[in-house]
């Protein structure tokens, strides 16, 4: 099987697909890193940032994400990392409707990568990926398993930028992916 070549497919499918394009705007933001990832990361949608360059997690949250991914002795090029929805929605957010609509093209990026472990950043991730609401505060760190799936949930980055005092909960869960890396 042809990774790549699938995952351009899946990208000039997005690009085609009508529900995706009347949401959002800018550059698609496909996702990056390895894929043949053992983790990949899973946010919420595109900033301005990414919208323009085309690449994840780059503005401030994805710097915070970036670094803490690092500090765990974890290489960005090594990881895969994406967003459920991949265009910068046109009303900030996306709407109930844009997130449950991204897992259709979500889930076959998701079979392609094959990951080992699912990092779900917050609660978008988390609802598009499970269509669940789980409370993240009160589930953070552990892993889980759904469908076949090991899944990990912590925050977004974001969150953290907006209460610092949730910076250390945020490594602790990733130094638990990390452990969970080793003993896997
Ligand atoms: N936030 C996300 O959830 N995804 C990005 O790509 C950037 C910021």
């Amino acid at each position: 099987m042809d990774k790549l070549n699938d995952l351009r497919k899946l990208s000039s499918e997005i690009d085609r697909c009508g529900i995706c394009r009347s949401a959002g705007t800018g550059k698609q933001v496909f996702g990056e890193g390895d894929p043949d990832a053992k983790v990949m990361f899973v946010g919420e949608a595109p900033g301005r940032k990414e919208a323009e360059t085309g690449r994840p997690f780059i503005g401030r949250s994805g710097q915070l994400l970036r670094s803490t991914i690092n500090s765990i002795g974890l290489k960005e090029k090594d990881v895969y990392i994406t967003s459920p929805v991949k265009y910068l929605p046109k009303r900030g957010t996306p709407s109930k409707k844009e997130i449950l609509h991204s897992n259709l093209h979500f889930q076959i990026q998701l079979n392609c990568i094959n990951p080992k472990i699912l990092v779900l950043l917050g609660k978008t991730a988390i609802s598009a990926v499970l269509n669940e609401n789980i409370p993240v505060l009160k589930e953070h760190g552990k892993v889980i398993k759904k469908t076949g799936q090991n899944i990990l949930l912590t925050l977004h980055p974001a969150a953290v930028l907006r209460f610092p005092k949730y910076k250390g909960l945020f490594l602790e869960d990733l130094k638990k992916l990390k452990k969970y890396l080793i003993s896997s």
